[in-house]
């Protein structure tokens, strides 16, 4: 379902024109289709039906409070990785019962807000977690429910910086030591097992690193069961790829199918922690050409959004598709160009080598920013954020205002007077 579609020449989100937006509200700004998110989410869902489920959206690859909500309507839980995450969950009227809690680095603070809010499960990374996560729990006079995050050791052929489930990163426990971590947890006066958790990677475009994960997985599910340690739920994280160019990853209802027949008779709820397979094609980010330069070697469209709006191609080399808004006749007219912001840093591009034709003033919409797009976004160089609107067929609602200068040193001070 793509919501994003050309119409007499013109991009549209749903049925606005994208430079009806802009001219409406200013740009760089994120523009997000309300019915690619429903669809999207709906489409992941319906795979699971037969089966017990809960799809926990990840709120790192888009935390906007009308996304949240938006999907808590649908029915939803989330995982979250921050205290900041649960309190933007819980503002958005997200179900405090469907959140998993994931990350590496839980302080105890974030560890007391979670078992005050009554989440579904703590997804635990180390020994170390436990034992505080206990210490925690028994001080508040509650029990902990608790999976392991297994790291299964599994290739998940993506970029080196979004994987996560190789033997040498920080995430999870080694599968090895799972079973002893476990007997230690089911040892413990406030901890509960609940499940098993893995997460390989994100971006990941087969089939064949999550099989291979879940094979892993169910092994050391039977394993646990065979020492008396019952497991109620599976965790397979998220991580299915989108389509920025011509990636062609797993139909929802393919990995669907896939997960259910290996999963077999066994009596364990899935848990899902999708992010930009939900969001990534639901948002695009718009932003007008200030300039054009032309080099010796390069031309460049001077864009008015920059590597603080969309970091994902400074960071990662990310490749996002970049069309103009409106399709000038003149195609003949078309150049090679390096689309590039104002920030201060070679660095700052949002895509190289891009055949179009364009004029100053033109917009172009970077197609499928909706996940870790604005939620990666900073104030580098002192640029406020851009303005978020949600499309929702002929409407349009603000869901972000756009920031103002004056907010960004708000929290400041000066020294005083000697
Ligand atoms: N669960 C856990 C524990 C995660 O760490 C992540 C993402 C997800 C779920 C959601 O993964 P997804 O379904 O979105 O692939 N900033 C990078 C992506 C970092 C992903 C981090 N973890 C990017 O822009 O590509």
């Amino acid at each position: 379902m793509n919501s994003f579609t050309q119409k007499n020449d013109t991009l549209h989100a749903e049925n606005v024109a994208l430079n009806q937006i802009a001219s409406e509200f200013g740009t760089p700004c994120y523009v997000y289709s309300k019915s690619a998110l429903t669809h999207a989410f709906e489409r992941f869902s319906a795979g699971f039906a037969a089966a017990n489920h809960l799809v926990c959206f990840a709120v790192k690859s888009n935390p906007s409070l009308a996304i949240l909500n938006l999907f808590a309507t649908l029915g939803a839980g989330f995982d979250i990785v921050s205290g900041g995450e649960l309190a933007r969950v819980l503002a958005a009227g997200g179900d405090p019962k469907k959140i998993v809690f994931s990350g590496v680095g839980k302080s105890a603070v974030e560890m007391q807000a979670a078992l005050n809010a009554g989440i579904f499960c703590f997804n635990v990374e180390s020994a170390s977690e436990l034992n505080r996560l206990n210490k925690v729990a028994s001080d508040m006079g509650k029990i902990a429910p608790v999976s392991l995050r297994v790291n299964p050791n599994v290739d998940a052929k993506t970029h080196p910086y979004i994987s996560t489930g190789l033997k040498n990163n920080k995430f999870g426990v080694a599968y090895e030591d799972a079973l002893s971590i476990y007997q230690q947890a089911a040892a413990m006066s406030n901890i509960a097992i609940h499940g098993v958790d893995c997460h390989i990677g994100s971006q990941i475009t087969e089939l064949s690193p999550f099989l291979d994960a879940f094979d892993r997985v169910l092994l050391l599910v039977d394993a646990l069961e065979e020492h008396g340690i019952h497991i109620q739920h599976i965790d397979l994280g998220g991580g299915i790829g989108i389509c920025y160019s011509d990636e062609t990853p797993p139909e929802f209802n393919a990995y669907a199918a896939a997960m259910l027949a290996k999963l077999g008779k066994r009596n364990v709820k899935l848990v899902f922690e999708p992010g930009r397979a939900l969001v990534g094609n639901a948002g695009v980010l718009l932003t007008k050409v200030e300039y054009i330069k032309h080099t010796e070697s390069k031309n460049f469209a001077i864009v008015d959004a920059a590597m603080n709006d969309l970091m994902r191609p400074a960071l990662y080399d990310a490749y996002h598709d970049i069309k103009t808004v409106q399709t000038r006749s003149d195609q003949s007219s078309a150049l090679t160009y390096e689309i590039v912001g104002p920030v201060c840093e070679s660095g700052d591009f949002l895509g190289h080598d891009r055949k179009l034709a364009l004029a100053e003033g033109d917009l172009l919409a970077i197609m499928s920013a909706g996940a870790y797009g604005m939620s990666m976004a900073s104030n580098y160089n002192t640029r406020p954020r851009a303005v978020e609107i949600m499309v929702d067929g002929s409407q349009c609602h603000v869901i972000r205002k756009r920031e103002r200068i004056a907010d960004l040193f708000a929290l400041e001070a000066v020294l005083p007077k000697p």
